[in-house]
């Protein structure tokens, strides 16, 4: 059973997040990598619809796919948005979810992302096996990254 772990980060919080789960699945003896989408528009929030790829990784090796973007305007970002919307099937994967946001509480902007993520995965056939939201802030970081690694590993 192969993992990838698939992130879009902007300035490095979903990406730090992600190394943390990789490091527990490794942990567990799981198959698994980390690739980055990455985009070489220079304010990629501003035009998702003219997105730049520099990479935009395959699933398809894959049995079981993390998705793991940052939150933008109360929503998922655009270029995750765009990049899962590319994708022509999950069919036979199982699908896990995280996102990364400042606020304090998920209701604000994390839980939409992930219905919005949810929503395009499951219309390509992916099956949704778990989901996280991760506040940044100060006072929730540490506790919900402790509780997305649990719940996603
Ligand atoms: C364009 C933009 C819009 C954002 N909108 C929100 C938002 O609606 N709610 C929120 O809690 N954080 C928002 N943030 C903060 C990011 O979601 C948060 O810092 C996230 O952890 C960044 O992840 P990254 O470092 O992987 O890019 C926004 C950040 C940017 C750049």
């Amino acid at each position: 059973m192969k993992t990838g772990i698939i992130v879009y980060s902007h300035t490095g919080h979903t990406k730090q997040a992600a190394e943390l789960l990789l490091d527990s699945l490794r942990a567990r003896g799981r198959d698994c990598e980390l690739l980055e989408v990455t985009v070489s528009n220079p304010k990629p929030e501003a035009n998702a619809s003219r997105i730049q790829w520099t990479n935009k990784p395959d699933v398809e090796a894959f049995d079981q796919v993390v998705f793991a973007s940052p939150v933008w305007g109360f929503s998922l970002s655009g270029v995750m948005k765009a990049y899962l919307e590319s994708l022509s099937s999950l069919k036979g994967k199982k699908v896990s979810l995280f996102v990364t946001h400042q606020l304090p509480l998920p209701w604000m902007g994390g839980n939409a992302a992930v219905r919005q993520m949810k929503k395009i995965c499951e219309d390509r056939g992916g099956q949704i096996s778990a989901h996280a939201v991760v506040s940044w802030g100060e006072k929730r970081r540490e506790q919900d990254l402790a509780a997305m690694v649990s719940r996603l590993s």
